[in-house]
């Protein structure tokens, strides 16, 4: 039956397990299927057809796992061909940089948001397309901050350079004064702590995971794909590409389980 299956979730590390986190929260009842690229991460600085190909390899990988839905929890995947996916996959497809977006104009009163991602995210103009599609009147900084994700990688978020690097990337859109702030990388909400503290309290930190789990959920509702037998935690499932015990340490503390990951090793491509 169509709605017992999985939800598979794919990044290039332990980023997509903020989305995780609130797929959890929000559909107890869904069993998830997870993979994290260790091996080619980050994928951040990467030409934006490589990460496609990746993205779409692993989508492929996933396909063979039983799944009803993917959920691209990353935003430079989602970046370099949300559509390209959808064109080839039989299964709804949803990407993290709408959601974000949508929960970041339904919260700025001064119409000035900040975005910040990868280097990948940031040069595809994704966010700014999304942003001004939806309201053109909208004033965007954006910004990369690509050492937060291999911060998070390498579990150095309590490092007393992280608060030094947080506030050097982040000055300019602290000058800016921006009202609310997307945080345009599935990793970054495990850096909220500090982003939160060197941008002050007056700026609203925007996790675009929130609002993909709802939108999941919304679309499982409609297409009758909701599961309907009652969760049982043995059936998640998590893949990576590299050697797992820097994912499962993170992991572990993120999501508040035992997370058991397996290695798949990828073919070049
Ligand atoms: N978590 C990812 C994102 O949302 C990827 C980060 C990376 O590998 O550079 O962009």
């Amino acid at each position: 039956m169509e709605a017992l299956k999985s939800i598979a979730l794919l990044d290039s590390g332990v980023g997509g397990l903020t989305v995780v986190k609130e797929i959890f929260k929000q559909l107890p009842d869904e069993r998830i299927v997870y993979f994290g690229d260790t091996a080619r991460m980050p994928y951040g600085p990467r030409p934006q057809e490589e990460v496609q190909k990746f993205s779409m390899q692993i989508i492929d990988f996933l396909q063979t796992q039983y799944v009803k839905m993917v959920i691209v929890a990353c935003n430079s995947a989602s970046a370099a061909g949300l559509p390209y996916y959808q064109g080839n996959v039989k299964y709804p497809v949803i990407g993290v940089i709408e959601p974000g977006v949508r929960a970041a104009l339904s919260y700025t009163s001064t119409k000035k948001i900040g975005v910040i991602g990868t280097a990948g995210t940031i040069n595809s103009r994704a966010y700014e397309e999304c942003i001004r599609g939806l309201d053109p009147a909208v004033e965007i900084v954006s910004l990369a901050c690509p050492l937060f994700v291999l911060i998070v990688e390498n579990n150095l978020i309590g490092a007393k350079e992280t608060k030094k690097v947080a506030e050097e990337y982040l000055r300019p859109l602290k000058e800016a004064g921006i009202d609310v702030l997307i945080l345009g990388c599935t990793h970054y909400p495990l850096m909220a702590e500090v982003i939160q503290e060197v941008m002050g309290p007056e700026v609203r930190l925007i996790s675009s995971a929130e609002e993909t789990a709802r939108e999941a959920q919304e679309i499982l509702n409609e297409k009758n794909l909701l599961n309907p037998s009652g969760n049982n935690s043995c059936h998640h499932r998590f893949f990576v590409s590299a050697s797992p015990e820097n994912f499962v340490e993170i992991g572990e503390k993120l999501i508040n389980m035992k997370v058991k990951a397996y290695q798949v090793i990828l073919p070049a491509i």
